[in-house]
């Protein structure tokens, strides 16, 4: 019968979703669990991921809390070994997890050699890791897919140099796992998400006259929320995006459209 795409979308797929404690990792964890994935919430912040996982248990799911510091080989080495024993593989992987400064505008004399290493480790070596962790997990089963959160500052300058530069060399480095890998039925694809309200751009959008300035510059002319992109997440992640690798979904009130 042809599927035409009612149901759960992740139906006994074992999912990690990093940064699982902040607005679009919860949001995508919750999503991802009421369509039928098991759920690792890792987040640097623990109290946070757990957060997620009382939600999700409480929506009558499944998913686990890992304390983990995306930075570290070790803490990643550890979200895929809980990973295996408790859920048998991994067939997910959400880098979502990401950092900036909480100010809108950084200029190049102040950004200090400790802040552009911490954003390039976070937003990009990150990933990077966790890629080359999860992938032969996927190996033996044969598939996998890895949705990388970039942002439009990959693709646009004008506000965080550290950051957006961090994000483009995420953006390259999803096409060349895409490319390395489609063959062995591996997938990866990045989603860039405009101005969303959560906890990484509170402290902006709290100053009114930074608010108005960054909500007229959208076509639709307000901010986003965490689901806005956790659909096209779930989407990425699952089957109905089959043809899709190495591509950008971008889910930005058409900011970059202008
Ligand atoms: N909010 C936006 O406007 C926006 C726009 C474009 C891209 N993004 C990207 O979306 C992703 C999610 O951000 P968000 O807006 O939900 O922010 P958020 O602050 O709500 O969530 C980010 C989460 O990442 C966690 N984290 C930070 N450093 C970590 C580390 N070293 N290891 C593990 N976890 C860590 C934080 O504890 C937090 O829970 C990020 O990659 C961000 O760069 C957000």
């Amino acid at each position: 019968m042809t599927d035409f795409g009612f149901g759960p979308r992740l139906p006994g797929k074992v999912a990690i979703v990093t940064g699982a404690g902040g607005g679009i990792g919860g949001f995508t964890a919750r999503l991802f669990a009421a369509h039928g994935a098991k759920v690792v919430a890792t987040d640097i912040d623990l109290a946070a991921a757990e957060a997620t996982v009382a939600q999700i248990k409480a929506e009558g799911h499944v998913a686990v809390a890992v304390q983990h510091d995306v930075v570290s080989e070790t803490a990643w080495d550890h979200v895929i070994a809980v990973t295996v024993e408790q859920f048998g593989g991994v067939d997910i992987l959400v880098n979502n997890a990401g950092y900036h400064v909480r100010t809108h505008m950084v200029s190049l004399p102040d950004i200090t050699r400790a802040d552009w290493d911490q954003h390039l480790a976070i937003n990009l070596t990150g990933p990077f890791l966790g890629t080359q962790r999860a992938i032969p997990e996927m190996l033996k089963r044969g598939k996998g897919v890895i949705v990388n959160v970039c942002s439009v500052a990959a693709l646009v300058g004008g506000s965080f140099m550290h950051y957006s530069a961090a994000k483009a060399g995420l953006r390259s480095f999803t096409r060349n796992t895409a490319v390395a890998y489609g063959a062995q039925g591996i997938r990866a694809n990045a989603v860039f998400p405009g101005l969303i309200e959560t906890g990484l751009t509170r402290a902006p959008l709290a100053d009114p006259a930074t608010r108005a300035l960054l909500a007229a510059s959208n076509v639709i002319p307000h901010f986003g929320e965490p689901k806005d992109i956790a659909f096209g997440i779930l989407y990425l992640a699952s089957d109905e995006s089959s043809f899709a690798t190495g591509s950008d979904l971008i889910l930005d009130g058409g900011v970059t459209a202008k």
